[in-house]
């Protein structure tokens, strides 16, 4: 397997480890919880119907699933395509995803443990890629190499369909309201709040597990990586949608 280009140099490659790793730990040790909890939060539900709306998985498809979880959006899709492989970093959720496939009856779906940052398929082989509340663990330059090889790995008229949270750091109007939303919210909660406030105020600031972009710079992410009838679309607080679509050809 060639090199990715994020990869060529060592301290590039060794900061994307650092990461894949933490990302690892995080999600095995947190697995349970989010299979348990996901179906709660009408909004996350809001995000992923979303997500398989702007797809329109047809019959026949083969779809891919970045950042898979225990299922939430790759058993919704699978009844209707030819097959999905569904991928995640965490070797606890892609166990949760094939209970899961089990328990729903469902066999078209391969889950695979590895990094959406090492992942590997053939160049125009998939029909639509998609990608729910994911990509935001991802370096910034590992979401848009992400987002060059999704574009790579779909036929001509594939799409690609990126679901998260989406805001800046409050250049702009919707960004601020976002994050004062966030801090109210918190706020209520007291002094757990307070907490959460500093805590994840660290997180944001110094950008280590969590690293939103701006509607904006996903789309242009999408633009760079040749994708056509570029669209995004706010969901629902922080949370948009983006949808691409691979030339039908390149003449
Ligand atoms: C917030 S959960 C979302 C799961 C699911 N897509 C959903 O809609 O409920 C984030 C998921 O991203 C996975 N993840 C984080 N970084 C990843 C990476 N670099 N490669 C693959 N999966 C990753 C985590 O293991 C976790 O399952």
């Amino acid at each position: 397997m060639t090199p990715r280009p994020h990869e060529s140099s060592g301290a590039a490659h060794g900061t994307t480890q650092v990461n894949i790793a933490r990302q690892r730990r995080f999600w095995d040790r947190n697995a349970r919880s989010w299979d348990h909890h996901a179906g709660d939060s009408p909004g996350l539900v809001k995000v992923v119907e979303r997500v398989v709306a702007e797809g329109a998985p047809a019959a026949g498809e083969r779809v891919v699933d970045l950042g898979c979880g225990s299922g939430q959006l790759a058993l919704r899709i699978a009844p209707r395509v030819a097959s999905v492989v569904a991928v995640d970093v965490s070797p606890a959720m892609i166990r949760l995803l094939e209970q899961n496939s089990r328990a729903a009856g469902i066999e078209n779906v391969e889950g695979r443990a590895v990094p959406i940052e090492h992942l590997d398929l053939e160049p125009g082989s998939v029909d639509l890629v998609v990608s729910n509340y994911v990509l935001h663990h991802l370096r910034d330059e590992d979401k848009a190499a992400a987002v060059r090889q999704a574009a790579a790995w779909l036929r001509p008229g594939g799409r690609l369909v990126v679901g998260d949270m989406m805001f800046g750091r409050g250049g702009d109007a919707r960004d601020r309201a976002i994050i004062a939303s966030k801090v109210s919210l918190m706020v209520r909660k007291g002094p757990g709040g307070w907490w959460r406030i500093m805590k994840n105020a660290g997180r944001f600031l110094f950008r280590v597990q969590e690293r939103p972009v701006s509607m904006d710079r996903w789309v242009a992410m999408f633009r760079d990586a040749g994708l056509v009838e570029v669209r995004a679309v706010a969901v629902v607080n922080e949370a948009a949608v983006v949808v691409g679509h691979k030339a039908a050809s390149s003449s």
